[in-house]
Formats: structure tokens, sequence, C-alpha cells
């Protein structure tokens, strides 16, 4: 499907600097990804690898300084993002490109009712009067399953439950009819149940609503359960990345092989759990391969030379210099 459709997003060469007073982090390098319409693109990796400042690059969400976007382009339908005036920028943020988050609670404002949240944006957005918003508002409610949509409207956002606020979240999204949802671990706050449903959710609005949707998630399970294609990162970089059960069933980078390895076959919710050694400061992050001194086939050359991003079949990638000589 995705080799057929059109892109629209294009995460090209993108690499992120942030200034600290113990140095500078190399968070984010050479990421590329490209996201297709109607997709779903799946963002694996352990905490600190890089996930959550790619994706706020997307939208310009992080403050400069500390951060530093050193390199790259984010095309969004050809429109570089990282060029776009501040005005454009609001345009595309929540209305062409909507944001959902871990918390929902730090992107709602504790003073004012969900109503008066939801219409405001959707009057931003949508460019109509309150009354119209507001029928938007309550539609978008019921069709992320909360039936109860007038109350909920006249709540303070403390007075939901989590499911109820990341639902919120996924309704206000939606009712600015986005393009793209950009959802960073949108469950991981949330109890196992309340998770399946906001998945269900999200899986089922990007069918009828043909949207695209970029998921950062904890948990393989996920990806293979909602996602067309996924890309694994390590330390910055994206090591592999593909449909999603070549990824997942024929895995060409040692890392991506490593995860797997480390999920226990018998749980039904299969978290990554570490492997062996631990992420690298990326202060000083190691030469070469990111990934060598964790690496149990790693050779000379993987700690002086960076490897590129190859496709080694069609449509499945891996930067690794010996994912041919593995055999997998
Ligand atoms: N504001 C910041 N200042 C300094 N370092 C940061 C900042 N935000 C993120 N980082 C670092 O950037 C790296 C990537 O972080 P992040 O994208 O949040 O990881 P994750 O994959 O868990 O979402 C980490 O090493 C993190 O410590
Ligand atoms: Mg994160």
């Amino acid at each position: 499907m995705s080799s057929v459709s059109a892109k629209v997003l294009e995460i090209k060469d993108l690499q992120v600097r942030f200034d600290t007073e113990d140095g500078v982090v190399k968070a984010v390098e050479d990421v590329n990804l490209d996201l297709f319409s109607g997709e779903m693109l799946g963002v694996v990796g352990e905490t600190g690898c890089g996930k959550s400042v790619t994706l706020q690059s997307v939208l310009r969400l992080l403050p400069t300084p500390p951060t530093r976007i050193t390199r790259g382009q984010i095309l969004f339908h050809g429109e570089n993002l990282l060029d776009v005036s501040e005005e454009r920028m609001n345009e595309i943020r929540g209305g062409k490109i909507a944001m959902i988050f871990q918390e929902p609670m730090t992107s709602l404002n504790p003073v004012f009712t969900i109503g008066e949240q939801m219409r405001d944006v959707i009057e931003q957005h949508r460019r109509v009067g309150k009354r119209k918003a507001n029928s938007i508002a309550i539609r978008a409610l019921i069709e992320v399953g909360l039936e109860d949509a007038e109350v909920v409207l006249s709540k303070y956002p403390h007075e939901l439950s989590g499911g109820q606020r990341q639902r919120v979240m996924i309704a206000m999204a939606l009712s600015c009819q986005p393009e793209i949802l950009i959802a960073d671990e949108p469950t991981t706050a949330l109890d196992v149940s309340i998770q399946a449903q906001i998945l269900a959710i999200i899986k089922h609005l990007r069918q009828t609503h043909n949207m695209s949707v970029l998921l950062v998630t904890h948990n393989l399970g996920v990806v293979a359960q909602t996602c067309d294609r996924v890309a694994v990162m390590y330390a910055g970089y994206v090591v592999e990345k593909g449909e999603k059960f070549g990824v997942l069933k024929a895995p060409l980078h040692p890392y991506t092989r490593g995860l797997l390895e480390s999920i226990p076959r018998s749980r039904k919710v299969r978290e990554l759990r570490s492997i062996p050694g631990s992420v690298p400061n990326l202060i000083d992050p190691p030469e070469g391969c990111r990934f060598h001194p964790r690496c149990s086939f790693a050779t000379e050359v993987c700690k002086r030379e960076v490897p590129i991003l190859e496709e080694a079949k069609p449509g499945h990638f891996v930067a690794c210099h010996h994912w041919r000589r593995l055999g997998y």
C-alpha cells in the first residue's frame, strides 16, 4: 500500500542538538522517515533514543535554546516546516498535523472547561462560530466513545480520569480534521484495558478519516497489531525500518533482534525489555556505530565508521556493517 500512495511527510537527514551545561547532547542524527497517506508508522526504541525529539521537531515544539536543529528538512507535502513562518506553523499545528502526548494534562489548560478549550481550538482551525464549534466538539467526543459529551464539555480537566482526558485530546485533535496525527506514547500512562481502547479508537479513526498516524510506542505488540511500518531507533539513529512483519519476523539489525529476543513470549502485553548494556550518553556517544559497545557481532569497522541506512530488501532498510554476514 505504502509504495503506491503519496508521501505526506518526509523527515530528511534531521539532526538535533541540545546545548547543556555538561556539553552538547547529540540527540538526533541523520534521521530519515517517510509517512505515506493513510498509513500508520510506529517508532520504537529504548527511552532516550530520540523518538520524542524527532516528533516534536516536526511541529517545532522544542524551545531554542537549548535546542538546535542543525541539519535536515521536514517536508509536509513538500513544504519545509523548518523554514516556514511562525504564522504558517500555527495553521499547521493542530490544524493539519495534530499531536497527542503521554500525559494529556500537560496540553490541557486546568483553568478552562473542556468545552471552552475544544471550542477555541475548533473555531481557530475550522473558522466556524461558537455554536457550530460546539456541535463539532460533541460529535468528536461521541466518536471517541465519550457518549456523555455534553457533560464532558462542562468539566474541568482534573474532573476527568486519565483515559477520559486522553479521549478528549484525541477528540480535540480529530475535530480539526488533521491529515496527520502524531501520538507520542499516548497510552503509556494508562491502565492496560484503557490502553487497548485508546489504540482501537486511533486505529478506527485513522481508517474512517484517512489520517496518517505516527505512533511512538514501547510496545512491539502494539506495532504488530496497529502499524503498517515500523522504524527502530537507537541512540539518535534510525537503525532499521520497513514493513512491520518484515522487521518483526526477520529483523536485520542486531539491536532489533535483541529487542525481540527480550520479549517474554507468553505475555500478552509485550513491553520492550532492556538488552544487556546501557544506552550511551549522547554527550559523548561511541564513535562509529553507536550500538557497537553492546553488540556481540561488532568488529573494528563498527568502532570507526557509522553504518549508513541501506535498503537490504525492497522497502526494508538497515544500518549495520554486518547484516549480510550475519545471515539472518
Ligand atoms: N531539553 C533537553 N535538554 C537536553 N537534552 C535533552 C532535552 N530533551 C531531550 N534531551 C535528550 O535527547 C535525547 C532524546 O530524548 P527523547 O527524544 O526525549 O527520547 P525518547 O526516545 O525517550 O522519546 C535523550 O538523551 C534526552 O536526554
Ligand atoms: Mg519520549
